[in-house]
Parts: C-alpha cells; structure tokens; sequence
C-alpha cells in the first residue's frame, strides 16, 4: 500500500471515489473543480492511498493561515473497517501539524451522522460552535437533502374518530416507554435535536428557555420517550391545551433506531393515549423534509390530509437558527 500524494491520472478515479462514497451530494460540488481549486493556489493537498493500482482512500487538506482543515476522506467501500480511514487521517494530520497549524478542524454534514463515531475514534470532539456561512458565488445555499431552492410542502392531518389502531409490537424485547413528567429543558432540548436534526426541526429551537418551559411544562403537554436498552431511542410530545382538539405536536425517533419497526409502535402507542382522553379531533402535521414514510404511516394509522401549505424551507429563513451546516 503507497500513500502519496494526488497526480492528475488519478481524476477520475478519484471523483468516482467520492461518488461512490456518496461525498457529491451538493450539487454545486463539482468533484473535478473541487480537485484543480484545491491544488491551485498552493493552499492545499490531496493525499492518496494506493493499493495495487486502485485508490483506495482520499483526504483533502489545507491551512487557511489559521486553521487546518481536512475535507473528502473517503475509504472505498469496499474497504472500509479496515483501518484506512484512520491511516489517512494520521497522514492528513501530519502534514498540517508539519505546517505548524496548532488544529485541525471538518465538517460533517447534518445528514451524516454515522460518521461522527469514526471522528470521535480518532480524537475528534464536537466543537461548541455554530457554523455560519454564506455564498459568494451567487448560488442558493443547498443544504441536506433538499438541494434546491423549492418552498417545503406542510401536509396537515386530522382524525375524526378513533378507529381501528393496528396493534404492533416492536420486534426489540428491552424497550420501555415512560413519561417525562416536569421535563427539564435541557433534556426536552435534546431529545428535540436528536430526533428532528436529520428532517431540519428548527421551530422549538428558536423559543428561548423560559418560553419553551412555558409550553413542554403545562399540564396539558405530555411528553413520552422511547428507550431501547436503557437509551433514548425516540419520544413524542401530546397537545391537549385546545382540547377537543388534541395535536401529534412531535414525533420520532432517533437516527440510530431508524429500520428497527419502532416508528408504527410508537405511533401506535401515541395514539392510544391522545384517544384515551376523548378528543372530538385529533391533528398532526408533517412536511416534505420530514422522513419519506412519516406522511404514508400516519394515514395507514387513519389520519386523513385536510390541509396542504408551501413554507419556505428553514434555510431561507434568515430568522432561523443556523445550525445544520
Ligand atoms: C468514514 C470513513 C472514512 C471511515 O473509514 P474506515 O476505513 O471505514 O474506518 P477505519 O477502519 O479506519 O476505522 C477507524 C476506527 O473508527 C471506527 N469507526 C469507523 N467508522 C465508524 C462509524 N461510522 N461509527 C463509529 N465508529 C466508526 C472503527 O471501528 C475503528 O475503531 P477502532 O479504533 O475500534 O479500530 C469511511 O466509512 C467512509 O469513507 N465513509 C463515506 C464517506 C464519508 O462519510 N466521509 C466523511 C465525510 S465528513
């Protein structure tokens, strides 16, 4: 195995490498303008790892005069949990702690959750920072999922009476569903940002602590986490202030519990109780950046769609907080 650094007959591999690891995602990330940018202004480097002729990991590096940073790692899929990811980062890091940078810093996209346990392994830890930016190529700022500038569709729901809830039992044993009486703020905060961070929940953070107790404390509020193994794995929150009307004002689950069937459980389960205090309606709401299953789950449960609003997505809102970089 050679680690050495990049030569112009390794472009295409090299975008395709990225490709493969799903790194050009953003539209405006042109792999081969990324490589000749970065490689001209003597600002920066792309190292390689070469294993009988293939590529078989990547890291972009650079000091901006400041900071090192580190973009485009990348393991070959094939090979990856084979310690390469760690063998380019060290190399990566080396060379900016050569070129006398005193940290090295990257970004991770929201989406991108599993690789933060990767970064962590080596040493790396969340920074308490908030990453802002702004184009200064005139292009909307794409972010997430959503890589166009198009409004966010909110779908609003409403069941009329109780119905026939499909009864689901989760396929894990050692799950337990327990109210959070008198929620803490801090503890509501980050269920809120452990569920909603992949699908932009952004509402909540905006409410100042003593506004957001305000409204997760009335009596009227109730929320319920799921945990799996002792770990918080989702919860939803149940609106009673208007009743009869009662509201799904939440509900997820966390990233890392997505695909174990406890979505329709929990949905299941938070329905029984809205149901149980005999509202005359019952009203959800979900959105196009919310999970592609959300709306389809909710109507296979009885809600029916009365309502449809265009918003513009959160990251046109010059009001939001700007956290999901
Ligand atoms: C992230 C990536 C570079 C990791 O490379 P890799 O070769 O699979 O990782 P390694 O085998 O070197 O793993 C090093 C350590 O991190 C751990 N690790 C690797 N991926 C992990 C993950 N997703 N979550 C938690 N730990 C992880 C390994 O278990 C290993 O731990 P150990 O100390 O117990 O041995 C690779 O998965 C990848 O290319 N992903 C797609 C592209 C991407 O997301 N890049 C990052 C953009 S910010």
């Amino acid at each position: 195995m050679e680690l050495r650094n990049y030569r112009d007959a390794d472009e295409d591999a090299l975008a395709d490498l990225w490709q493969r690891c799903d790194l050009m995602r953003n539209p405006l990330n042109d792999a081969h303008k990324d490589i000749a940018f970065c490689l001209s202004g003597g600002h920066g480097e792309i190292l390689i790892l070469e294993d009988e002729g293939e590529i078989v990991a990547s890291a972009m590096l650079g000091q901006d005069g400041h900071r090192g940073w580190i973009y485009y790692v990348a393991v070959d899929p094939a090979r990856q949990g084979q310690d390469l990811g760690r063998r380019i980062m060290a190399a990566a890091e080396a060379r900016l702690q050569a070129s006398g940078v005193p940290k090295v810093q990257l970004l991770v996209r929201g989406s991108n959750t599993q690789v933060v346990g990767f970064y962590q392994r080596l040493g790396y830890m969340m920074d308490p920072a908030n990453l802002m930016s702004r184009r200064l190529d005139g292009n909307p700022l794409p972010i997430g999922h959503q890589m166009n500038d198009e409004p966010v569709i909110v779908t609003y729901l409403e069941m009329l009476e109780r119905g026939s809830l499909p009864h689901i039992v989760p396929k894990t044993r050692n799950h337990a569903l327990i109210g959070a009486h008198d929620i803490t703020v801090g503890f509501y905060r980050y269920l809120y940002d452990a569920v909603g961070r992949p699908w932009y929940w952004t509402d909540r953070k905006k409410l100042s602590d003593a506004e957001l107790a305000t409204i997760i404390q009335d009596e009227a509020v109730e929320t319920y986490v799921l945990y799996v193994g002792g770990v918080p794995a989702g919860f939803y929150e149940l609106d009673f202030r208007t009743m009869p009307t009662a509201e799904l004002a939440y509900f997820g689950i966390m990233p890392e519990f997505i695909g174990m069937g406890l979505g329709p459980y929990l949905l299941g389960q938070a329905l029984d109780m809205l149901w149980h205090k005999e509202p005359a309606r019952v009203l959800v709401n979900t959105c196009t950046l919310d999970h592609p299953k959300a709306l389809p789950l909710y109507q296979r449960f009885g809600f029916r769609p009365y309502d449809q609003q265009k918003v513009p997505a959160p990251w046109q809102d010059v009001n939001n907080v700007l956290d999901f970089a």
